[in-house]
């Protein structure tokens, strides 16, 4: 079995993927059509060209433009039913998926159209196709405090279809800390806490995440690696970082592929794992990842078995399931 026959056989599970960048330029247009929402393309080839960012704010900004084509539950449906057929094809048997309320509740759409589109998606996955997923809702860190207490507030019904909260939009400029009387209103309130940390912004950051955020996970933290002590810190507490290689490359965090520093990381011990972050936006999923670095950095087969492994270890499911994964896992080859 060579390295791209092993990635596709593995089951895998999916840490970062935000379902609003998993929206396909097709389904943007059939969305925007029906819902008679005009968009500042002709074409579907016009959209993809657009996709050329030098940023993680450049990306932003067009990613928050193609969400406002979401109103109705069945856009929501439909948004992450599109997705679970790519996790369908790629072997990745369960993900924890992001979703961003406030850049709907924000347009006036309720919190529960979202949820309630999205949660039917991923009931029909479990039944139709076998996957498992988590909802992780995130906080728009570019807007305030306050706004997301509010969405704190709105969450609360909707308690027991959400895993946990996280942190996402722009990073430089509003630092962890910024949000944490949120994050301890929702450790308390029984959520598990993730966040973007260490993606653009510096290694103090991810220090922030996990001593006021208090975090389970570390959504990229690439950049711990210019921090010695960050990184015994977190190799000691097995501390997972959700990676994504496609889109640091496409964000320019790293110039090549060949230069990414996830094998190092997975070397030295760190909890890494493979995710593809906003795929429809950054050139694939789940396997194109897994490829892309198992190319440019030459894995073996141990590694790649390994990074596998990292998901669902890393994974907020069952410790009954995981080992029925990586005994799934270690029984390959
Ligand atoms: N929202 C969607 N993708 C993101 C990323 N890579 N970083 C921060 N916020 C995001
Ligand atoms: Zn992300």
């Amino acid at each position: 079995m060579n390295q791209i026959e092993l990635i596709r056989v593995l089951p895998k599970a999916e840490l970062h993927v935000h379902i609003e960048g998993t929206f396909e330029p097709e389904l943007m247009f059939a969305i925007a059509q029906r819902n008679q929402i005009e968009i500042p393309y002709q074409s579907v080839e016009e959209v993809r060209q657009a996709y050329n960012f030098h940023n993680l704010q450049s990306f932003l900004d067009i990613y928050y433009a193609g969400a406002a084509v979401l109103v109705v539950e069945q856009d929501f449906y439909d948004l992450a039913w599109a997705y679970f057929e790519k996790c369908a094809e790629d072997k990745v048997m369960h993900t924890e998926m992001f979703f961003d309320p406030q850049t709907h509740t924000d347009r006036g759409v309720a919190f529960a159209t979202v949820i309630s589109g999205l949660q039917r998606a991923c009931d029909d996955a479990q039944t139709k196709l076998g996957i498992s997923s988590h909802l992780i809702m995130c906080f728009l860190r570019h807007l305030s405090e306050e706004a997301a207490f509010e969405t704190l507030e709105q969450a609360l019904r909707f308690k027991d279809q959400i895993i946990a909260v996280g942190l996402d939009s722009s990073e430089v400029g509003h630092p962890p800390a910024k949000f944490e009387r949120v994050f301890a209103k929702a450790r308390e309130q029984g959520f598990l806490v993730v966040a973007h940390a260490g993606e653009e912004g510096p290694a103090e950051y991810v220090w922030e995440a996990l001593d006021v955020l208090k975090v389970n996970r570390i959504d990229h933290g690439v950049r711990s690696e210019e921090d010695p002590k960050l990184m015994q810190r977190l190799i000691r507490e097995k501390m997972p970082l959700t990676v994504c290689p496609l889109s640091n490359l496409k964000l320019c965090v790293v110039d090549d592929m060949a230069q990414h520093n996830i094998r190092r990381l997975l070397q030295q011990g760190v909890h890494v794992t493979v995710n593809s972050d906003d795929p429809s936006y950054f050139g694939g999923y789940m396997n194109d990842n897994f490829i892309a670095i198992a190319e440019a950095l030459d894995l073996s087969h141990e590694e790649i078995k390994q990074l596998a492994k990292n998901s669902f270890e890393a994974s907020f499911i069952t410790d009954h399931e995981k080992q029925k994964w990586l005994k799934q896992i270690d029984a390959l080859i």
